[in-house]
């Protein structure tokens, strides 16, 4: 029996009783029940680096613009099913603001989280065509999104960008688009799981490649401004945060308010969609909308079925965090910056005791610290390191879950790991480093 921090008999006997085959190949949540399970036998705390929810309280705007709302009596009423008005100023000022591009106000539309931003988007840019029917990840990516089109009984392609960074990102891709099967480019940026941000060389490839074979981009920006290498927090001043949308009109953005704005709970995002793309119109959606125009359809037709719009008083709290964010007077991105600070503290701790980084550079610069980042271990597959970060008190989730090729690798999340925990990481960390000598 090994020594481990967290006492091994324990920690078998609950994996035995979890009924999972293989640690290492259980799902965000099944890991989320185990190590909570041990956590209850033992009474010891976990660094627990396996879900990305956000671990900072959401700002007290959007929480008293939100209780103004309902004490004003909105909750009696169905929200304007394309958003009220004062929220649609408000992200269109945002979209000018923080990543320098113009869209009407028209083209700015609540959704139940970037969760449904993104499952309504697949309803109508993967039938704008009915040739088109597949839709690319630029991987590793969000596993639920996969889930979304297998729900949807939709088909997609994907591949892992790790060996396709930079120039290579073309050639790659053109492989795909050449085919003529595919509707819809999705990917995150920052990128989930590994935090790699595409360069603006990459995002030209992309947006040049999207207007030559004619096909959507969903850019997915759930960790908006969340690449802290530049200071992208002050309103209409450069740097802003990059977008494909400066090389493409073909274009839907998703901007989440659960990671900036730490407003999860509240499910409630924002999807853009560029005014031309709006008013384009492809005949095929006639076959599922009433509307051959993307922006009808994408409103009246998938949004419409799918919620009947977003919860009122959610949106007066988004409108009246994001004003106030417009305005100058919230900044929203120094709320959020600790992220970036306990993950460079993180990684240290990991890197000195033999772990490596999986995802470690863009192009020719060393990656942001941010969310998340991604750990090997010399010698151990990721199933296993899995397993035997358990026994020592840390856990994560596997890449191999995200689209990604690097199945060696894990994705460790920083959101939920308080500073009081470093000291406990450290020490865990050099206890699995002796028992797991790298040879
Ligand atoms: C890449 C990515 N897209 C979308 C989402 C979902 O965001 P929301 O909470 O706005 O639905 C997440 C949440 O973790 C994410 O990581």
């Amino acid at each position: 029996m090994k020594n481990t921090p967290i006492p091994y008999d324990v920690v078998k006997q609950k994996i035995e009783e979890s009924g999972l085959q293989k640690v290492g190949k259980a799902s965000i949540r099944e890991i989320v029940k185990l190590v909570s399970d041990i956590e209850a036998a033992t009474g010891l705390k976990y660094v627990r680096m396996e879900m990305g929810v956000p671990g900072l309280e959401p700002s007290k705007i959007g929480i008293e613009a939100e209780i103004k709302a309902l004490n004003s009596g909105v909750a009696q009423f169905y929200p304007i099913i394309d958003g009220i008005p004062p929220l649609k100023k408000e992200i269109s000022r945002f979209v000018k603001n923080f990543i320098n591009i113009d869209v009407d106000e028209k083209s700015c539309i609540p959704t139940v989280g970037s969760m449904q931003g993104g499952m309504a988007a697949f309803l109508v840019a993967n039938r704008c065509n009915a040739k088109k029917d597949t839709v690319l990840f630029i991987d590793p990516g969000f596993p639920v999104q996969k889930q979304q089109l297998k729900v949807l009984g939709m088909k997609h392609e994907t591949f892992d960008v790790y060996k396709f960074r930079g120039e290579k990102l073309e050639e790659k891709l053109e492989s795909y688009l050449k085919k003529g099967n595919i509707s819809t480019i999705l990917y995150s940026n920052p990128n989930n799981p590994s935090w790699i941000c595409f360069s603006e060389q990459e995002l030209e490839i992309i947006g040049r490649l999207a207007n030559k074979y004619d096909v959507i981009v969903i850019e997915d920006l759930a960790y908006f401004a969340m690449d802290f290498r530049k200071d992208l927090s002050v309103p209409g001043k450069p740097p802003y945060q990059v977008t494909v949308a400066n090389y493409t009109d073909n274009w839907i953005m998703l901007i989440s308010s659960s990671k900036a704005f730490s407003y999860a709970g509240q499910r409630i995002g924002s999807m853009v969609i560029s005014d031309k793309l709006y008013r384009r119109k492809y005949p095929d959606l006639k076959n599922f909308f009433a509307s051959d125009e993307f922006g009808r359809a994408m409103v009246y037709g998938a949004i419409y079925a799918l919620s009947s719009g977003t919860t009122h008083s959610a949106q007066y709290g988004l409108a009246a965090m994001l004003k106030a964010a417009n305005d100058g007077d919230f900044n929203f991105v120094e709320a959020v910056k600790v992220y970036g600070e306990r993950a460079h503290i993180m990684k240290k701790l990991f890197t000195e005791n033999g772990f490596k980084i999986v995802y470690d550079m863009d192009e020719d610069e060393p990656l942001a610290d941010g969310f998340y980042f991604t750990i090997s271990y010399p010698g151990l597959s990721g199933e296993d390191l899995i397993e035997e970060l358990i026994y020592h008190g840390i856990s994560a989730i596997s890449l191999g879950i995200t689209g990604s090729e690097r199945t060696e690798g894990l994705r460790a999340c920083v959101s939920q790991t308080h500073e009081s925990q470093f000291a406990d990481l450290e020490y865990r960390l050099k206890k699995f480093s002796e028992n797991n000598p790298i040879k």
